[in-house]
């Protein structure tokens, strides 16, 4: 039995693939070299992808910053597209199988809205980071409309930024950085709309205005590298 396809999150479909290429997220790897040079990633950190997707987040991190960088991605389709071998397990990114205090940062991309319980997994990633590491965040986020955290899609799930850095700092990071990145969100729509001339996204946000962010946010203690 096939499964039809609106039920396959958007993430998971050839069509986001063509639109947004190895990234399945609005602002691409620029945003990811943006957070990795504000953080200042160096030789030899150890940096976590929560949601690895397609591996493209770590490859850039190993290859332009010559990090260790690991995955965690629920998808094992996802898992074997990245072909990133034994450094990318299938696990919920909200009980991570890693000790505490192991990574200089995690980036989670695109992925937080999606989680059931976005304080319990910041409060992992606060876990595994060690003191002073970063964590990288970007994300939709939402205002208005009904059923805010439900629905199938990111849009539907995306809450309010605000309810974001609270959550952040309730968990004990410092917010370190918002940036507001609606832009990439209103490129990769337009890219979506235009790959077969109609808009197939399953996203029912009509009534919700949208956008994209990116946080920087550091656990607190001593200074992150070494
Ligand atoms: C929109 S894609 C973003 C992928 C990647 N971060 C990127 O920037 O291209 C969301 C990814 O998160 C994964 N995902 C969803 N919920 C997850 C969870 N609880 N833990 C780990 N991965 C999850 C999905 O399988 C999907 O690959």
């Amino acid at each position: 039995m096939t499964t039809p396809e609106a039920a396959i999150p958007l993430w998971e479909r050839a069509e986001l693939r063509a639109a947004a290429g190895t990234t399945l997220r609005p602002g691409g790897l620029n945003l990811t070299d943006r957070a990795a040079e504000l953080i200042g990633v160096v030789p030899g950190w150890r940096v976590l992808d929560v949601g690895s997707g397609l591996g493209a987040t770590m490859k850039r991190l190993c290859s332009r910053y010559g990090a260790q960088a690991f995955g965690v991605e629920t998808s094992l389709q996802q898992i074997q597209r990245a072909s990133t071998g034994s450094r990318c397990v299938q696990a919920d990114g909200a009980i991570l199988p890693f000790g505490d205090g192991v990574f200089h940062a995690l980036f989670c991309e695109c992925v937080l809205s999606l989680f059931d319980d976005k304080s319990a997994g910041l409060r992992e990633f606060y876990r595994v980071l060690r003191p002073g590491g970063f964590l990288v965040l970007s994300d939709l986020h939402g205002e208005g409309g009904e059923g805010v955290g439900s629905g199938a899609s990111c849009a539907d799930r995306a809450g309010p930024l605000s309810v974001t850095r609270e959550m952040l700092v309730a968990q004990g990071f410092s917010v370190f950085l918002v940036e507001d990145h609606s832009r990439h969100l209103k490129e990769l729509a337009a890219k979506l709309i235009f790959i077969d001339g109609k808009p197939r996204n399953q996203c029912t946000c009509e009534s919700r205005r949208v956008g994209y962010h990116l946080v920087i946010a550091q656990k607190k203690g001593l200074e992150n590298g070494g």
